[in-house]
């Protein structure tokens, strides 16, 4: 197991299923993890995962939703893949063990409760009541840590790709050992990006610490294409508390009923959106935005207190149970709420086999953009995704690793010219002064003045940071740091070149959107 055919970097949803797909038809696999095994974006989902499992809905009205919601910028191809395979991803995770909350009307049917989020003309979305991806995680990891073709390394951090570049071809990846700070360069026939997303490069994020967008960085040094970073997705929900920055309030609870309102009571979406509450989560964000704003508000309400506590209970265990401890009965009052960065709609260029631009090289899950989000993904459209591209990248594998050749020796990670570092507050010092600026300059409103001031910042970030990174030994937070660089300046330059309004990017000096566009392609770095 100590080159494994395989390398996956990263445990959530989409790094654990094709560990598990793979594995289970016989290759050997190695799993790393800068965390737990059991960690990532995943293990903190809760609405649910989005598939066509009903009968009175279609696939075709799952296409249509998700088409509108990416606002005229989906690759269809891409969505009819995912949402065809969808149903039977689903059931995949159900023999896996993973439990799903049934419809309580009849249980004796053993039928899935679909719930409903905002943009889906249908309830569609698989859940386990308001915890959905501790339910997937917990269960894919702890299949992963049992199986013997799958290798652990928990807390390692993936500095760089190791690559041919005469060949375009991926060789392995160089793995910091947070524990012992060692860094080994790994083999393997072929490696798959499976890091999620790049939120945290807002100083309000839905997200754990994690998501600093290092497949996404890791893979643009490497040569290969991103796409789309300009959409970067805000949760209109996340709550507003002193001691709980992060905590997402699901779009479920818009779905089963919870209505927002100012602190007057006066309820405003309708006056942005027919479909009020359950507009798309770009709508949605932007109005509370705006009415904080126009109002000097540091938070809007999300209301459910007209629903009988009981439901409310049963349907949200957890977010009634976390509020409470908070001095919050969201049974009785209503729950302070504003938007934070929760996805990364764009990522490493994939075709639908989750390859890259480089030879053995793959990207699943957040970190990948494969077309299917578009400028605003619809809600729960990203478990799918994790899991409809794992499966398709195992089934491109299975049928590769047989004339794949292990790469020869590699080049062993040069320390001869690195000390320690005597001065650690640069790195933290420029973590917070990286997300505060992306936030004030780069966040839901754009102007081209905001977005050159942001861009002169990134820039002298970058070469401080790089020449720190030359001088001294590294670490997880300088790794995280200079991917976080890498992907602000993506994100940045790819708001820089579009000149329209759409989903997600939405600018003061382009409000209109253009008739026809085309993605927002960054090349690699040569
Ligand atoms: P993640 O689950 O984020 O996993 C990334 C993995 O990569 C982790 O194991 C991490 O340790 C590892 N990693 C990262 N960088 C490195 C590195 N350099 N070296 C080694 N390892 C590395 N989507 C839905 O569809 N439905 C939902 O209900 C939903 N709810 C959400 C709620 C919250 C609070 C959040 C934050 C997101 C939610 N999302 C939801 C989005 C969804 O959870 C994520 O997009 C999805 O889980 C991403 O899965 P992933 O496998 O791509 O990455
Ligand atoms: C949520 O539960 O609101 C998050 C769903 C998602 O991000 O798809």
């Amino acid at each position: 197991m100590q080159n494994a055919e395989v390398l996956i970097l990263g445990s959530g949803a989409a790094g654990l299923s094709l560990a598990l797909r793979l594995a289970q038809q016989g290759h050997s696999v190695c799993v790393v993890s800068k965390a737990e095994l059991s960690g990532g974006a995943t293990l903190w989902a809760q609405g649910g995962i989005s598939a066509v499992l009903d009968e009175n809905d279609s696939l075709e009205a799952h296409v249509r939703d998700t088409l509108v919601a990416g606002a005229g910028l989906c690759d269809e191809k891409a969505v009819r893949f995912t949402v065809e395979r969808g149903p039977a991803c689903v059931r995949w995770l159900i023999e896996q063990g993973v439990g799903f909350t049934l419809d309580e009307d009849d249980p004796a049917a053993g039928r899935l409760h679909l719930t409903r989020e905002g943009g889906h003309s249908h309830r569609r979305v698989v859940h386990a009541a308001d915890a959905t991806g501790r339910a997937v995680e917990t269960t894919l990891a702890s299949l992963a840590a049992a199986h013997p073709n799958i290798r652990v390394r928990e807390h390692t951090i993936a500095v760089d790709l190791i690559v041919d570049r005469a060949a375009r071809r991926v060789l392995g990846a160089y793995l910091l050992d947070l524990g012992t700070g060692r860094v080994d360069a790994v083999a393997a026939k072929a490696v798959a990006l499976a890091t999620g997303g790049a939120n945290m490069v807002y100083l309000y994020s839905s997200n754990p610490h994690g998501a600093s967008g290092d497949g996404i960085a890791m893979a643009w040094r490497a040569g290969c294409r991103v796409a789309n970073m300009e959409f970067m997705q805000f949760h209109p929900t996340c709550l507003y508390h002193g001691k709980s920055r992060s905590f997402l309030i699901t779009e479920a609870l818009r779905g089963e009923g919870a209505v927002l309102r100012l602190p007057g009571g006066e309820r405003f979406m309708p006056r942005f959106d027919a479909r009020a509450e359950l507009a798309p989560r770009d709508i949605v964000a932007r109005a509370i935005d705006h009415e904080m704003k126009r109002l000097g508000l540091d938070f809007v309400y999300l209301d459910i207190t007209h629903k009988p506590a009981e439901f409310t209970r049963r349907h949200f265990p957890s977010i009634h149970a976390h509020c409470l401890e908070l001095g919050l009965d969201i049974t009785k009052e209503p729950i302070p709420v504003v938007p934070a960065a929760h996805y990364t709609c764009g990522g490493v260029v994939t075709d639908l086999a989750a390859r890259t631009d480089l030879d053995g090289l793959y990207a699943v899950g957040e970190a990948a953009c494969t077309g299917l989000h578009g400028a605003n993904r619809l809600a729960s459209n990203s478990l799918l995704e994790c899991l409809v591209f794992a499966e398709a990248a195992a089934e491109d594998l299975l049928r590769a690793l047989p004339r794949r050749a292990m790469p020869g020796p590699l080049q062993p990670w040069d320390e001869s010219r690195v000390t320690d570092s005597d001065e650690e507050v640069v790195v933290s010092h420029n973590w917070q002064e990286l997300r505060r600026f992306m936030w004030d300059y780069v966040g839901i409103v754009r102007t081209d003045k905001r977005l050159q001031r942001a861009q002169n910042r990134v820039d002298l970030l970058r070469r401080e940071t790089q020449e720190y990174y030359g001088n001294y030994r590294i670490g997880a937070d300088l790794v995280e740091l200079r991917n976080l660089i890498v992907v602000a300046d993506l994100i940045i330059r790819s708001a820089l070149a579009r000149k329209e309004s759409r989903g997600l990017h939405y600018t003061l000096d382009y409000p209109r959107t253009d008739a026809v566009t085309q993605p927002t392609l960054l090349p690699g770095r040569a």
